[in-house]
């Protein structure tokens, strides 16, 4: 199939699984040419990559480690030089509070602040880098280069026990903001998701007391009564990445199945 994004180049981080991994398919599937997927997974990594090549696209998978400096700038050149440019860059990766502790008291008052840094590392600090580096790359694109964050509901509003995700989130909200300011033309949007079905969500579930009640709790507010798809979510994601997209620019959009929507829970 072809489609809007006929020809782009991209780089997807986080890409061995989840959103990450239906955003790079989905790329591959609307016409890009080639994609770049990175990962500190290496296995789940070498599985998306021969997903993407059978929508299409040519695949780079790159090992990452997104909370070393180093690690980045690498990903990105090597990127750039195997495809000759880069044109998409979708700064996917992100990692909640549970990845790092299983202590179940994780609020501000309580929060190491080793989880804090790592959570920051990697949701907001390789956001950045990533952009910085991707920068130069971007500009020199010939074909409506451009950005897509992937932030949450929880950088919108308030979640408890999980301050570091909230406040990295919304300042990846902010983030996108500023570098559609300061990168312009290049254009960076950015989504916000509610629950979306992936092993992130399903791991934060499984951390909790009662995983069954909180699931109930997570889908309550919304008005579509289930939980997100990440081919939803990568739709989305393509769309801020495409020429359709051409007049959005510091933009978050939420796909929440409605729950920012109203103050109330389903009964
Ligand atoms: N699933 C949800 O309900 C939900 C909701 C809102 C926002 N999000 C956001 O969507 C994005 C993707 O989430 P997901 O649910 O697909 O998560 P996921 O855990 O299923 O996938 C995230 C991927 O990021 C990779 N990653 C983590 N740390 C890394 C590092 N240091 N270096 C390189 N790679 C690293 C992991 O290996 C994994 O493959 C994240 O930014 C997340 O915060 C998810």
């Amino acid at each position: 199939m072809t489609g809007s994004l006929d020809g782009r180049t991209g780089l997807v981080t986080g890409a061995g699984q989840g959103i990450g991994r239906a955003i790079a398919v989905e790329l591959a599937r609307q016409g890009a040419a080639a994609v770049a997927v990175a990962d500190r997974n290496e296995e789940t990594l070498a599985e998306t990559a021969e997903l993407v090549r059978a929508a299409g696209a040519r695949a780079e998978a790159i090992v990452c480690d997104l909370r070393v400096t180093d690690s980045i700038a690498a990903m990105v050149t090597r990127t750039a030089e195997h495809f000759d440019g880069l044109d998409i860059l979708v700064n996917n990766a992100g990692v909640i509070e549970t990845a790092f502790t299983t202590e179940p008291d994780r609020g501000v008052d309580s929060l190491p602040e080793a989880v804090w840094d790592a959570v920051y590392e990697v949701n907001l600090k390789a956001v950045w880098l990533t952009t910085k580096f991707a920068a130069p790359y971007l500009r020199r694109s010939p074909r409506g280069p451009a950005i897509v964050n992937t932030a949450s509901v929880s950088g919108l509003t308030g979640f408890p026990n999980s301050p570091a995700y909230g406040v990295t989130k919304a300042g990846v909200i902010h983030l996108t903001k500023v570098t559609a300011v300061d990168l312009a033309p290049v254009r960076c949007n950015c989504f916000c998701p509610g629950v979306i079905d992936t092993p992130l969500a399903r791991d934060f579930l499984a951390a909790a007391e009662d995983p069954d009640t909180l699931e109930r709790h997570l889908t309550a507010p919304q008005l579509v009564e289930r939980f997100g798809r990440p081919e939803e979510v990568a739709r989305l994601a393509c769309f801020l990445a495409s020429d359709d997209a051409a007049f959005i620019t510091g933009s978050s959009y939420v796909i929440d199945g409605g729950a920012l929507a109203w103050l109330g829970v389903r009964d």
